[in-house]
């Protein structure tokens, strides 16, 4: 295939950064695994890019004993760990912001020791200077805590006046972010959602899902909804199928006690895969306001139909790797990492085929796949266009020759290399009749030339403008765990354990047979080139 190399013919028709207002962060886990891997160094290139207000303090709660010294260290350490060319006056500046307060997360005198280090550090930050010109700022509760402490943490921080705003005619409400897994089920997400209601409304939540913050994600709605030529065939008239994937090379890692009471539908289903199908096929929202957009995703979500519960076969499939080899290295098979049960029936892959019942997608396929440890990371929303409907171009010098070429792929290439590619057939030079499948790509680094900006950076920073545009709505939570919950009950149950795949490869039989008895195929993973 050739490629055909585009350039930026304007810049920047719209650009809008907004920086943050005075923010004080309170980040409950913050000795644990994602403060370090994520938060301290998002923030801290947020503050680096100007963007983080020069009135900002964070203070990390845990059950950890630390002194304010020695949290500062680890989160230096965290940053540093994250890139070798980061300026250390800069790090040295942005963490002798951080404070530490340590206590038990269901002892109410922790909260009041939290509540009176937040007077103090909000009179010393100009967080509530009390003039009213000055932009809304916030306390933001950020919970980085496993999902069990979510409605503890949220109760005893309504019970010690912490989630609402500080001054009664103040517009500057807490807010409260919470990681996925939001609920296991429909009943227990309903539970959650109640409870923390009761002390936060649903304007104060902000939900993460980390696949929104991703630049070539949002791009999915902008390539759709800002160019006027590709609306016009973005349905059931000029599109054959739909193929989205999530492909990780990855296994488990050290997450197996995690992993293993979870899954992929869970895991990357019931959020990351239906966020980018409700972007890739919603209708258009009647502006980019945040409640516009979340309102037409949750139309689409609503749309799906339930899948066929027999047999399940036909339209979802769930697989588990055995050993293999990645990359040249031998790995282990699902069952023999460590904390997971050794008979475990856990997922570690998902195939599906999904429908959507409304008039623009009636009768067109959307094939989902993601999995662990396969042959390597690619993520992407394939579009494929339906073949021509009558090709005059067949060559006579073949006996069984193609009557049209392959159809039109569209494909969002949402990593590990950012970017959208386009193929199309044309003629070859020479002989009379000689096709050619070209690409057309578009690659985000080489175009733009600049690194991709973390998806934590882009939601830290939408929170603490309080803009909930990237953040799920209880009503879409709701939606997808209502649609997965009878296949979570039925894999629950008696239904047969999972296809072993060897770590490595690409897919497994039961995966290829839900597409190919419909004539179709996956696609290869795809890698656009830099
Ligand atoms: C997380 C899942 O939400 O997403 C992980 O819990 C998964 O299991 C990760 O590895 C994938 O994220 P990314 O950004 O690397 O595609």
């Amino acid at each position: 295939m050739q490629n055909i190399r585009p350039s930026i013919a304007d810049q920047d028709i719209v650009c809008d950064e907004t920086a943050a207002p005075p923010t004080a962060m309170i980040v409950f886990g913050a000795s644990g695994d994602l403060a370090k891997r994520k938060l301290f160094a998002s923030l801290f290139q947020l503050s680096n890019r100007g963007l983080l207000s020069e009135h900002f303090y964070l203070l990390g709660a845990g059950r950890k004993k630390l002194s304010d010294q020695t949290f500062r260290q680890s989160a230096q350490q965290a940053i540093q760990e994250r890139s070798d060319n980061l300026p250390s006056k800069e790090i040295e500046a942005f963490v002798s912001k951080l404070y530490y307060v340590s206590g038990d997360y269901g002892d109410i005198s922790f909260y009041k020791n939290i509540k009176a280090k937040l007077i103090k550090l909000d009179k010393k930050y100009k967080i509530d200077s009390g003039d009213p010109a000055s932009r809304e700022s916030s306390h933001i509760f950020y919970l980085a805590v496993p999902p069990f402490l979510y409605i503890t943490i949220a109760e005893q921080l309504g019970s010690v006046g912490l989630s609402c705003p500080r001054k009664p005619d103040s517009r500057q409400r807490p807010r409260l972010v919470v990681e996925k897994p939001f609920g296991r089920d429909l009943q227990s997400a309903a539970d959650l959602n109640n409870k923390i209601h009761q002390c936060f409304d649903e304007s104060q939540i902000y939900r993460i899902d980390h696949y929104l913050g991703k630049e070539t994600v949002q791009n999915i709605l902008m390539f759709r909804f800002a160019n006027a030529i590709f609306e016009p065939v973005w349905n059931r008239n000029y599109i054959d199928h739909v193929q989205i994937t999530i492909a990780e090379s990855i296994g488990i890692e050290h997450r197996g006690s995690y992993y293993d009471k979870v899954g992929a539908l869970r895991d990357m289903f019931q959020n990351h895969m239906l966020q980018m199908l409700a972007l890739a096929a919603m209708e258009p929202p009647a502006s980019f306001e945040a409640d516009s957009i979340r309102d037409e995703k949750v139309k689409l979500l609503r749309s799906i139909r339930p899948f066929k519960l027999e047999p399940w076969s036909t339209s979802i499939v769930r697989g588990q790797y055995g050993p293999g080899v990645i990359n040249g290295k031998e790995v282990a098979g699902y069952r023999s990492e460590p904390s997971v049960e050794p008979g475990s029936k856990t997922e570690t892959f998902v195939a599906a085929k999904l429908f959507i019942d409304n008039w623009r997608w009636k009768d067109v396929p959307f094939y989902l796949r993601t999995g662990k440890r396969l042959v390597r990371k690619d993520t992407e929303v394939a579009i494929i266009f339906k073949k021509v409907p009558h090709s005059m171009f067949v060559s006579s010098g073949l006996a069984e020759a193609p009557r049209s070429g392959p159809p039109n792929v569209l494909v969002l290439q949402i990593q590990p290399e950012e970017g959208i590619s386009l193929s199309f057939q044309a003629k070859r030079p020479g002989s009379k009749i000689c096709m050619s499948t070209l690409n057309m790509d578009f690659n985000y680094r080489t175009v733009f030339g600049v690194d991709m900006p973390g998806a934590y950076q882009r939601l830290l920073l939408d929170c603490m403008v309080g803009d909930q545009t990237l953040f799920t709505r209880a009503d879409d939570v709701k939606v997808t765990w209502q649609f997965l919950t009878p296949i979570l009950q039925a894999w629950e149950g008696d239904d047969p354990a999972p296809y072993e795949y060897p770590a490595g490869s690409e897919s497994f039989p039961a995966a290829d047979r839900l597409i190919e008895s419909d004539g179709r195929k996956w696609r290869k993973f795809s890698i656009i080139e830099s």
